[in-house]
């Protein structure tokens, strides 16, 4: 039997107590069985988020609940800011356009990350954008934003809310919603919280509830005031992923053991380890100076096509990572160390880049890349 290895930037591995927990007979929402384990969940996921707030689940991928972001804080003709600097931020002004909102687009060169200035000067000239859409970690590109001091600009304006989407960030590395003065931040389950795909979450903060409390754009099951209504009570609207809800139990309770700090120190490691390993092999970053803790995106060396790279781990060494997406594609590949990963993982997934690279014509010095990872990581 051929042994897999998945350090793709989602979906990511799942722990086996997880996978376990999730293999548990279905129980009944309606029950005051399943009611205990959400209390326990929503306390999980407010130490996660970093939150006072209540965090809604929904029944869908991280999308869902980006569009549930838009279509429960805008109105149509709403005007927005959207960071656009790769596959995700595009995401949000594609959102945008199918209801109605007016997305003003402030194009980021591929990765790079989008100074903060920009932002800055785009609301002193117009006050009247109703949000600034961005992404924490822009997963196509292995970019990190600064979305503690472009938060800092946009909560100087009342009528301005933030809106993060964190889903390959939160949980690897800082996103406290509330001391940055997030609005919203939204995460998907199949990224650093360690579950397979098919939940997402959303949590407001008291300015973007006041939205919410404006909003008239249509919705029907992404509703977040009826979600909202219900996650009190210990409830949900409509029928929860139950499964999906008894790992993310099970997942919460691992983070608040290892504890948040402790998490995103591993995440740094690891993610350092990748860099370091990758330029002792001669190869460049896509994000040279704004590398995020998540994923690592690197330039395949000149000659060796990144899809190439990418086929051959996965085809001949059975290790899935990602390659790059539209202008990237052919061009980068990206290693992803976010959620149950650790320094093994790292070392095996270094150990075959450089085989892969050393089968397609690269010139490695084989161990070298490993060497350098160990370095960081003994
Ligand atoms: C930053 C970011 N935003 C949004 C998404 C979309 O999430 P999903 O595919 O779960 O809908 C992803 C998925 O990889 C992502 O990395």
């Amino acid at each position: 039997m051929d042994k897999q290895y998945l350090l793709a930037p989602g979906p990511t591995p799942v722990p086996p107590e997880i996978l376990q927990r999730m293999a548990e007979p279905v129980i009944h929402h309606r029950a005051p069985v399943y009611e205990k384990i959400l209390a326990e969940v929503r306390e999980g996921l407010k130490y996660l988020f970093q939150t006072k707030n209540e965090v809604l689940i929904f029944a869908s991928s991280g999308t869902g609940a980006m569009e549930g972001t838009v279509t429960n804080t805008l109105s149509a003709g709403d005007k927005a800011i959207v960071v656009e600097g790769g596959k995700f931020g595009e995401r949000w002004t594609d959102i945008c356009k199918a209801y109605g909102v007016k997305a003003q687009v402030m194009p980021v060169e591929w990765g790079q990350a989008i100074d903060p200035a920009l932002i800055a000067k785009a609301l002193q000239t117009d006050p009247s954008f109703k949000a600034v859409f961005t992404q924490a970690t822009e997963t196509s590109t292995g970019v990190l934003y600064p979305i503690k001091e472009i938060a800092e600009i946009v909560s100087r304006y009342p009528g301005t809310i933030m809106v993060v989407d964190g889903i390959s960030h939160l949980g690897a590395a800082e996103l406290p919603m509330d001391g940055w003065k997030l609005d919203v931040v939204v995460a998907g389950s199949q990224k650093a919280i360690m579950l397979p795909p098919g939940l997402s979450f959303a949590a407001l903060s008291d300015k973007a509830w006041e939205f919410a409390g404006k909003s008239t754009l249509p919705k029907y099951y992404f509703d977040f005031k009826k979600e909202l209504k219900n996650v009190v009570k210990n409830q949900s609207a409509y029928t929860p992923a139950v499964s999906m809800v008894l790992g993310l139990a099970e997942s919460l309770r691992g983070i608040r053991k290892e504890g948040l700090q402790t998490i995103f120190a591993r995440h740094a490691k690891l993610a350092k380890a990748t860099r370091e390993a990758m330029l002792a092999i001669g190869l460049k970053l896509y994000a040279p100076r704004a590398y995020s803790d998540a994923v690592t995106a690197v330039l395949a060396p000149p000659g060796v096509d990144a899809e190439k790279v990418v086929k051959v781990l996965r085809d001949k060494h059975n290790l899935t990572i990602a390659g790059g997406q539209d202008q990237a594609k052919g061009k980068i590949f990206r290693i992803a160390h976010m959620g149950y990963v650790d320094k093994f993982d790292i070392l095996m997934a270094v150990a075959a880049v450089e085989m892969t690279l050393k089968e397609l014509g690269y010139a490695v010095e084989i161990g070298k890349g490993v060497r350098a990872a160990m370095e960081v990581l003994i």
